[in-house]
């Protein structure tokens, strides 16, 4: 297993700073689902990682391998890792075999179709080798590039929106494949997604980007209910900021504060000043008593039926989400109770630190070999 490690990562296009000083890690064996806007830089990351780019500065490292710094520059083919990208292309004469085995014929014979039929069987196809691509259906190729990568035993696995072509039925069965490949070959592997609930479905660790820099690394679990900073918040599972004015803390570490003209006691990691109440769905419920609100919007998403609704007292704020548990109407009046949420300092007003010394860490480290899931098969030695 081989962690991957940067230093102070740049790269520019021109006047565009694609990779932002990147100081981060992503540990051992992690499933890591690298997300953000369009244009953030994620691919340039993972080109960057496989050495298809050259760092302006900054150092990489893969496992104890210094690969990218001012002084080092480790080609692609000397990395032992695996791209797949959202095209998968496969040579469209050749076989399923033949396409697999494509990057290894530097191998003995005996010893590449010993590969291809290891990687096809990893993938589910060990039984469609003679086929063509155009015999196969977009999932069925899409998981021959990745047995194409996995053939090579690669220690890291990137992943740049594998997905993306697919509906939304294979999707869902590809997620479950790649976690299973995950377990059973050990290798890191970083997976660009724009999909959230993809991300948050099959990694252990997610990974926002934002602006060429690495905004939060955590569990899914983590950057829903402690983000780190606004964008966070407001990119993962469509959150809202409010701003409000935190007033202390309560004995038992509750942030304190004012939303207009109600007080509230929530959790958070804000000093007193003005902050961002970070809130999704989950986090408000209509109730008589709450704070006076009036639905600006009804709509029906995943089988529940939400609502936009407007703070009387925050009137040209962002409109917040909620469930309904009745139909409503745009206008009515909708008091909501806000039971969670997070609190953080406004922007410009220090973002709490970041353990590891102001960088994007993953926080939980290697992966404890008790935590990992299946060993690989003894026939699959990995590199
Ligand atoms: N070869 C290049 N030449 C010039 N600009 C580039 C090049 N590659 C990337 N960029 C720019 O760098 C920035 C980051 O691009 P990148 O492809 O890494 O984003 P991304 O996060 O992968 O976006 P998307 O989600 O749309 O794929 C963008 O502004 C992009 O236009
Ligand atoms: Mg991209």
């Amino acid at each position: 297993m081989t962690d991957i490690r940067l230093e102070n990562l740049s790269r520019s296009f021109g006047a565009t700073r694609a990779v932002d000083g990147l100081t981060a890690a992503f540990g051992a064996g992690r499933f890591v689902a690298l997300m953000g806007p369009s244009g953030c830089g994620k691919t340039t990351l993972l080109r960057l990682i496989a050495g298809l780019e050259r760092p302006d500065a900054g150092r990489l490292w893969l496992g104890r391998d210094e690969v990218a710094g001012p002084t080092v520059f480790v080609p692609p083919e000397r990395r032992r890792l695996g791209m797949v990208f959202q095209s998968y292309a496969l040579w469209p004469t050749m076989t399923v075999a033949g396409n697999v085995g494509f990057g290894l014929n530097r191998l003995p014979r005996a010893e590449r179709d010993a590969r291809v039929a290891d990687a096809l069987r990893l993938v589910g196809l060990h039984d469609h080798g003679s086929r063509r691509p155009h015999e196969l259906s977009g999932g069925q190729r899409q998981r021959v590039a990745l047995a194409r990568s996995l053939a090579a035993r690669p220690r890291i696995l990137l992943l740049d929106e594998p997905l993306a072509n697919l509906d939304a039925h294979l999707r869902h069965a590809m997620l479950a494949e790649f976690r299973r490949i995950h377990a059973a070959t050990g290798c890191t592997m970083v997976f660009v997604t724009h999909d959230q609930n993809e991300a948050m479905a099959v990694a252990d660790t997610v990974a926002v980007m934002d602006h060429g820099r690495l905004e939060q690394i955590g569990a899914p679990g983590e950057l829903y209910d402690r983000p780190r900073t606004p964008m966070v918040a407001r990119f993962v599972g469509q959150g809202r900021t409010l701003p409000v004015e935190v007033t202390g803390r309560t004995p038992d570490g509750l942030c304190t504060l004012r939303l207009g003209a109600a007080t509230l006691a929530l959790p958070g990691d804000a000093p007193p000043g003005p902050g961002w109440l970070c809130l999704h769905a989950r986090d408000l419920t209509p109730d008589a008593g709450g704070l006076p609100a009036r639905i600006a919007g009804v709509r029906f998403e995943d089988g529940y039926l939400l609502a936009d609704v407007l703070l009387d007292d925050l009137p040209g704020g962002a409109p917040l989400s909620l469930r309904l548990d009745r139909p409503g109407a745009v206008g009515e009046a909708l008091p909501v109770r806000i039971r969670g949420g997070w609190v953080l300092p406004r922007e410009g007003q220090g973002v709490a630190p970041v353990p590891g010394g102001g960088s994007a860490q993953d926080a939980a480290g290697p992966v404890s070999p008790a935590s990992r899931h299946t060993e690989l098969a003894p026939s699959t030695p990995r590199p």
